[in-house]
């Protein structure tokens, strides 16, 4: 399909928004200082910290990181909002702390209701949970000095 072009230059860190990337929901989230700091906080908890086994899509090589984002704006991450298990929508719950369903430690990140799958701020499934893989992160690139991103 044709690219998408998302205008994101009015997204405040802690923000996200969700755009229609072939027929699928992808989010772009605007990651904050502690958001990325909870991220390596959660490398223990994760199933898969390298992303070694994804298998519906392959991570663009500019992605296999840490923050599973583009270095030169490792702050935003974007993933295909679609839960790797059975396909539901996971919701974003990003308040850390202990909630209802979430696990004491909770860093942050994506709850999938379904299953309970649960997903931490780079998108990686945490472990002992049914989704097989973290999710998937698409191509994209920015341009206008970062203000655009094309997916
Ligand atoms: Fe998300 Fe099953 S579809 S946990």
């Amino acid at each position: 399909g044709a690219p998408v072009e998302v205008d994101i230059s009015g997204l405040k860190p802690g923000e996200m928004m969700t755009v229609s990337w072939r027929g699928k929901p992808v989010w772009i989230l605007n990651r904050t200082d502690d958001m990325l700091a909870e991220v390596k906080k959660a490398d223990p908890e994760v199933a898969d910290p390298q992303s070694k086994n994804p298998f519906t899509m392959p991570l663009p090589e500019y992605c296999n990181n840490e923050y599973r984002s583009r270095a030169d704006h490792k702050n935003i991450l974007i993933v295909v909002a679609v839960c790797t298990h059975l396909g539901c929508s996971p919701t974003a719950r990003f308040t850390p702390g202990p909630q209802p369903n979430l696990p004491d430690n909770w860093p942050g990140g994506f709850l999938c209701p379904c299953h309970g799958s649960t997903y931490d701020l780079d998108g990686r499934v945490f472990k002992n949970k049914p989704a097989p893989q973290n999710l998937d992160v698409p191509p994209y690139m920015f341009t206008n000095g970062g203000k655009t991103v094309v997916i």
